[in-house]
């Protein structure tokens, strides 16, 4: 083999390579998303097939399902715009929610301390770990 069909073939082989690795990011790693679920969401949110509540709903099949439909306390505001205009939690209503709560809903509870409620969830900033997240979510079903 001529060294210049050589090195076309590494050129192929490492483009595939960097494909593949931008796919992944694109599609976002589940794997990823688990540890950083447990990690920002697991202290407020059940995201097994239980299907408990904890302070806030229990995630099990979240993904496209309409919001505030699970029998919740939901807080007013949330209430308010999931009667008033109704969406499912799909993933671009997801990538949303997830980077800042309070500016999707302002005075939801997520993004709110209180004296039995003391931890607020103020949002992942990076967009690539909001992906990871959410593909950990789909697979909750
Ligand atoms: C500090 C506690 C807390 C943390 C941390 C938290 N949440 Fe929440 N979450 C809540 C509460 C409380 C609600 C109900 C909001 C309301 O009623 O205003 C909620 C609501 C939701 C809803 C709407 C569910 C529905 O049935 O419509 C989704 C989706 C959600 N959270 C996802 C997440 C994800 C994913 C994370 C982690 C990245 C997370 N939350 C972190 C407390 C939390």
């Amino acid at each position: 083999m001529k060294i210049g069909h050589v090195l076309s073939l590494i050129m192929v082989a490492l483009l595939a390579l960097l494909g593949g690795m931008a796919f992944q990011r694109w599609s976002g790693d589940p794997e990823m998303g688990k540890r950083l679920a447990e990690n920002n969401c697991g202290v407020c949110h059940d995201m097994t097939a239980s299907r408990k509540h904890d302070k806030g709903p229990y995630l099990w099949e979240i993904v496209n399902r309409p919001a505030g439909v699970v029998d919740y306390p939901f807080s007013p505001a949330f209430r308010k715009l999931a009667e008033e205009s109704p969406f499912l939690w799909d993933e671009a209503h997801l990538d949303r929610w997830l980077s800042d709560p309070a500016s999707f809903i302002p005075r939801t509870k997520m993004a709110q301390q209180s004296k039995d409620h003391p931890l607020a969830f103020d949002g992942i900033k990076s967009q690539g770990n909001r992906k990871d997240l959410i593909a950990y979510l789909k697979t909750l079903h």
